[in-house]
C-alpha cells in the first residue's frame, strides 16, 4: 500500500486526510494519508526517514516547512519556483537513483479550478485585483496570468511589498505587461474589476483590507480564507459585489491537484466540497 502524508506544525486543524481519504476511496486508490506534526527541528530527520520507506509516494507540507522543504527538492515545477514554497512533494523513485524529492505548489492551480469550474468565473481577458503581497498572492499571480487574465494588480497595505513581489515575478517573465502594482490612492476612482482576489490574513483577526468601496460593487469577489463566512466576503457582498466565494473550493481543488500528480487520477470534488461546506 502507498502511503502520504501532510507535514506541519502545529497541525491541528488540517482537512487534508479527510479530503484524501475522501478521495481515495471514491476513486478505488489504495493508499493512507496521515496528518503528521512535525516540529522545525524534526524536519531533516523526518525527510530521512520518508526516503527511505520505499511505500512513501508523498507528502503535503504546509507552514512552517514550505520555503524549507523547498530548498530540499532535486526540482522544482513553475508554480513552486513562482511561490518560492513548495505545498505538495512527489518521493520520485527508481531503480537507477536515489529517491528524490520533486516538489510543487498546487495552491494556484486549485484557485483557478475553483474559480473556473466551481463558480464558472471567466478568467479569459479578466481584470482581477489581487490584494495582498504575501506568500498566498505571490502563489496566485503566475497561475492566473497562465489561465489567460487580462490584467493582475497587486495592492497591499505596504506598498513596497507588492513591489518587490511584481518585480520578482516579473523577473522570470520578459516582456509580461500584465502584472502590475497598483497604489492604493489609484485605486480611488478607479476603473471597476471583473474579480477582486483577497489573499490578505486579515480576516482572522476580524478585518478587512483598506479598499474603497466602489472597487467591489458588480465585482466577482473571493476571500482565500474560509471559514462559515469571512469579513471580506460580508463586506463585499455589502457593497454590491456580484457575488462572493470562500477558499475552502481553493483548499479541496489543491488537494485534488496534489492527488492527480501523486495518483494520476482526477478525482471529482463536488461531493467533498459538499460535506466540508
Ligand atoms: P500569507 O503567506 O498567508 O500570504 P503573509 O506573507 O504574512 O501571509 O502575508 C500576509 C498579507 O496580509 C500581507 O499582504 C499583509 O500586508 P502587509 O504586507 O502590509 O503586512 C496582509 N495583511 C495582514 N493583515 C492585514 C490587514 N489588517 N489589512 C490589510 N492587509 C493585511
Amino acid at each position: 500500500m502507498d502511503h502520504y502524508a501532510v507535514i506541519g506544525w502545529p497541525l491541528d486543524q488540517t482537512l487534508s486526510p479527510q479530503i484524501h481519504r475522501l478521495f481515495a476511496e471514491s476513486c478505488a486508490e489504495q493508499l493512507t494519508y496521515e496528518a503528521l506534526p512535525v516540529a522545525p527541528e524534526a524536519l531533516a530527520s523526518t525527510l530521512g526517514e520518508f526516503l527511505e520507506r520505499p511505500s512513501m509516494r508523498g507528502f503535503n507540507v504546509t507552514v512552517p516547512h514550505k520555503e524549507t522543504v523547498m530548498a530540499r527538492c532535486a526540482e522544482l515545477s513553475e508554480a513552486a519556483r513562482e511561490a518560492r514554497a513548495v505545498n505538495t512533494v512527489i518521493i520520485e523513485r527508481s531503480t537507477r537513483q536515489d529517491p528524490r524529492l520533486i516538489g510543487h505548489n498546487t495552491d494556484g492551480a486549485g484557485l483557478v479550478r475553483d474559480l473556473t469550474d466551481r463558480h464558472g468565473v471567466s478568467l479569459h481577458g479578466a481584470k482581477i485585483l489581487m490584494v495582498g503581497a504575501g506568500g498566498a498572492a505571490r502563489g496566485a499571480c503566475g497561475p492566473l496570468l497562465r489561465a489567460g487574465s487580462g490584467a493582475i494588480h497587486v495592492v497591499n497595505r505596504t506598498q513596497a511589498r507588492a513591489d518587490a513581489l511584481v518585480a520578482d515575478l516579473l523577473a522570470d517573465k520578459p516582456g509580461e505587461s500584465r502584472l502590475q502594482v497598483v497604489t492604493r490612492q489609484a485605486l480611488d476612482g478607479a476603473s471597476p474589476y471583473d474579480l477582486v482576489i483577497n489573499a490578505t490574513s486579515a480576516g482572522l483577526d476580524g478585518s478587512v483590507p483598506d479598499l474603497p468601496p466602489a472597487i467591489v460593487a458588480g465585482a466577482f469577489c473571493y476571500d482565500m480564507l474560509y471559514g462559515d463566512d469571512t469579513p471580506f466576503t460580508r463586506w463585499s457582498l455589502a457593497q454590491g459585489a456580484r457575488q462572493a466565494a470562500m477558499g475552502l473550493g481553493m483548499l479541496v481543488e489543491q488537494a485534488a491537484e496534489a492527488f492527480f500528480l501523486w495518483r494520476g487520477v482526477r478525482p471529482a470534488t463536488d461531493e467533498v466540497f459538499e460535506l466540508l461546506s
